[in-house]
């Protein structure tokens, strides 16, 4: 799977006046391939750069975008900013981490879902807004996310296309 890593972030690399400026699509393109971006991805990442690696990780760990670990098969993200906390994103979050028996931050031991808080998606008016799969989600309240966590759980991937 990250096999053609290389020669697709040199491709990336070369349409960037500055090669630096490609670190954080090419970052982007290793935790399309991997899921989130490993040692190895930090590694391959800073040759490609011409970067030392632990520069590489700095740029890492600054954005909330890019993981560290492997997610669940699906990714839910609330919005946890104050549009959303005011139509209740606080507790469509404490929902699903009551209902998948996990905190923000972390996978369910089945490897279903991975459930993050996460900064303004810029979708406000749609409150309390979500993505799962990078898919938008709108209005997900508690009884909308119980639909979709029922949805996943018996294996219906195509909730997350119906809700996008
Ligand atoms: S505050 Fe939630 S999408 Fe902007």
């Amino acid at each position: 799977m990250t096999a053609d890593f290389e020669a697709e972030a040199r491709a990336l690399r070369e349409r960037y006046p500055r090669g630096t400026t490609a670190l954080i699509p090419i970052l982007h393109l290793w935790q399309g391939k991997e899921g989130y971006v490993s040692q190895e991805g930090i590694e391959r990442t800073a040759r490609v750069m011409e970067l030392p690696p632990a520069y590489v990780e700095s740029v890492l760990t600054f954005y909330t975008l890019f993981r560290r670990e492997p997610t669940g098969r699906y990714r839910i993200q609330v919005c946890k900013n104050l549009s959303c906390m005011l139509q209740g994103a606080d507790e469509t979050i404490a929902h699903l981490a009551r209902r998948l028996g996990i905190e923000p931050g972390e996978t369910t031991p089945d490897g279903l879902v991975t459930l993050e808080a996460v900064e303004c998606l810029a979708a406000c008016d749609e409150a309390p807004a979500a993505q799962v799969n990078f898919r938008w989600c709108p209005r997900l309240t508690p009884e909308a996310a119980d639909r979709l966590i029922d949805a996943l759980a018996q294996g219906d991937a195509e909730v997350v296309r119906r809700y996008g």
